[in-house]
């Protein structure tokens, strides 16, 4: 089976192990281990701040994150298909005791006006008042698609102008890093407190960072205790995080390279793909557009040996790229997919250079 539903498919390699097995350890709730101390330091300094906090999960990151920079009946701002609002099951009113305020837009991006239209001042003694903005980069109910700089600074920006916090879900940050040329800390130090994940495209068993200001990661390890994540010799997983920070970053661009391979060949097969929309690592294929149901060309692609997840649009399935994803499983997809969906190539246009008459 070719494994494209997510790139937390990922396991890790030998070399990892080798560093799991390797590691140095020593009680991570009293700031002892070694190893997650090392990791520590380097995430804050990849991403442009002043220090991190080192948890198991990107979902307890962004808790731990909503948690620092609000308080119960402040409200949040963040993009309606983000994964704070749909895939937390409902985190920052249970953890933060937050309204949640969602914005819409296809790409993932919403916009400096969309937040100042929304932002409430609470100034009346009846309103809530917004305190965050979050942003999520690369979007993953997008596709994987990246925030321009230019528009991270804008919203950092009006932030600031309205009195906001920003916190950037930057689960996949390291994707839009390498997408989009930009250093890590040029992205995530314009964030109040920011996310990465080592389980995803980086290829970890698990880990996750949250990082900001001292003053509020001293406050996100009091709230890490609370949430119950606070571990003993943590270095084991955060030799497997410092090992994918100097051999797993630099290599996401593979990944990108083939997702572009796969969603080309199979557009010009007659799968219907917007090209647009790929990014970095996830193709989204509208099975819906072809007429097929998604449950029966999940079926038909799991009989060709090809594994898809849904999304959370009606009709598009997901293939993801990742560390263990070959370029010979994506010729392998590129056979076997528009073969497996009837796809029909589109017909060539004859004389299309002519000229009109
Ligand atoms: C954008 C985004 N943020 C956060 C998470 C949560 O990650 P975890 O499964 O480590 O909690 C995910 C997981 O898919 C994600 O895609």
């Amino acid at each position: 089976m070719i494994d494209l539903r997510s790139d937390t498919a990922t396991k890790p390699t030998l070399a990892m192990r080798e560093a799991i097995a390797n590691a140095d350890v020593g009680d991570e709730q009293i700031r002892e281990d070694p190893t997650v101390n090392e990791l520590e330091r380097r995430a804050a300094d990849i991403l442009g701040q002043e220090d991190s906090v080192f948890v198991p999960t990107a979902t307890m990151a962004n808790e731990i994150a909503l948690r620092v920079l609000g308080e119960p009946g402040d409200e949040l701002i963040a993009e309606e298909l983000s994964h704070i609002l749909i895939a937390e099951l409902g985190g920052p009113a249970v953890h933060a005791g937050l309204m949640t305020r969602p914005v819409s837009a296809g790409t993932g991006r919403f916009t400096p006006d969309q937040v100042r239209a929304a932002a409430r001042k609470g100034d009346l003694g009846h309103v809530p008042t917004t305190r965050i903005v979050s942003i999520e980069n690369t979007h993953n109910g997008a596709g994987g698609r990246v925030w321009p700089l230019a528009e991270v600074e804008a919203m950092a920006e009006t932030c600031r102008e309205l009195d906001l916090s920003l916190h950037l879900d930057g689960a996949r940050l390291f994707n839009a890093a390498v997408a989009s040329g930009e250093a890590p800390a040029a992205i995530a130090g314009h964030a109040d407190t920011v996310t990465i994940c080592f389980s995803k495209g980086l290829g970890c068993p698990l880990g996750a960072i949250v990082a900001g200001s001292s003053e509020r990661m001293l406050r996100a390890r009091r709230y890490k205790h609370q949430f119950g994540g606070a571990m003993r010799q943590a270095g084991i997983v955060a030799a497997a995080c410092v090992y994918a920070l100097d051999h797993h970053v630099d290599r996401l661009v593979d990944d990108h390279a083939r997702a572009r391979r796969l969603a080309e060949a199979l557009h010009e097969a007659g799968v219907a793909i917007d090209l647009e929309r790929v990014e970095t690592n996830f193709v989204q294929l509208d099975v819906g557009a072809m007429g097929i149901a998604t449950a029966d060309a999940s079926e038909r692609l799991d009989g060709a040996g090809i594994r898809v997840s849904g999304t959370m649009h009606p009709g598009v399935l997901r293939a993801v790229t990742h560390l263990g994803i070959s370029d010979e499983d994506i010729d392998h997809a590129i056979e076997a997919i528009p073969r497996a969906l009837g796809a029909q190539r589109l017909p060539e246009m004859k004389n299309a250079t002519a000229t009109p008459t």
